[in-house]
């Protein structure tokens, strides 16, 4: 696990921004599995403005959604499908036919399960899966108790992330209880995985994912158990961190590892 501690918000996801960019570099038919919320925001702020300086072409790059509110239609303000439309897609020159999201209302929800991660499998699996994380730990909508090999499926939400995401809907009573969600099991089959948090109300959500046992009492614990995984927060997310000095050591240092390794194929070539 790599923890990149940043000074605010704005450096965390320009940290991230450019990951991507250097991995888009590298594969141009990029899958990227892309979350909502409030955490990355900015980051799709950033890869639009990488799009309209012309750094970066969305022409080939896959996405995946996350998940989805059960119940909503895609163009209810409230579903994840028309914040990733308004926040991310109408600005980019992502096609049309490389978005892919869970339905709110599918025809039958076990079978649409299925046939999302058949989807996923088809372009090669998620070549980053960008993740936010919740006040209890969860990842995606995978609440606490997920089995860590969980798949697509429905998942009922905990009375704390319904209120946790209440501040987007008006009508309190019409929040949905239920939503489709990617599985942890298919999380983990990501090749890169970076999760993005912010402020003081993260800070034990990551102190336990990070620092503490794996469990499914806090889904994004399993994340240990991946081999290429950033975390990138900010001081107020990272302050109960028992190892920050060290994280930020190993930041502060990692340009010389890779000077060695550099040096090293070098050597054998
Ligand atoms: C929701 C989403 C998650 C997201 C989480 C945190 O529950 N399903 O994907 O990570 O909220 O959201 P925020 O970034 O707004 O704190």
């Amino acid at each position: 696990m790599e923890v990149i501690i940043k000074q605010n918000y704005d450096q965390i996801c320009e940290e991230a921004a450019e990951i991507i960019l250097q991995r888009w570099k590298k594969k141009e038919n990029l899958s990227m599995g892309l979350a909502t919320g409030k955490s990355p925001l900015g980051l799709y702020k950033r890869l639009i403005t990488l799009y309209k300086n012309n750094k970066m072409d969305f022409s080939r790059v896959v996405a995946f959604g996350l998940d989805e509110y059960l119940g909503l239609k895609e163009n209810h303000p409230q579903s994840f499908a028309y914040y990733m439309k308004k926040n991310l897609f109408q600005h980019i020159n992502i096609k049309k036919e490389n978005i892919f999201r869970l339905k709110g209302d599918p025809e039958d929800i076990n079978s649409h399960c299925r046939e999302y991660e058949e989807k996923i499998k088809e372009f090669g699996g998620i070549d980053i899966q960008i993740l936010g994380i919740g006040r209890n730990g969860h990842i995606g909508f995978n609440e606490p108790s997920s089995s860590l090999a969980s798949r697509t499926r429905v998942k009922t939400l905990t009375q704390e992330t319904i209120e946790a995401n209440s501040r987007i809907f008006k009508n309190k009573e019409n929040i949905p209880r239920h939503c489709l969600t990617i599985g942890i099991g298919t999380i983990m089959e990501s090749e890169m995985i970076i999760l993005l948090a912010s402020g003081k109300e993260k800070s034990e959500a990551i102190k336990l994912s990070v620092e503490g046992p794996v469990t499914a009492s806090v889904p994004a614990s399993i994340l240990q158990l991946h081999p290429v995984v950033k975390i990138i927060i900010d001081k107020e997310a990272a302050c109960l961190l028992a190892h920050k000095d060290y994280y930020q050591w190993i930041y502060d240092n990692k340009y010389k590892v890779e000077g060695f390794i550099k040096n090293s194929k070098e050597k054998k070539s």
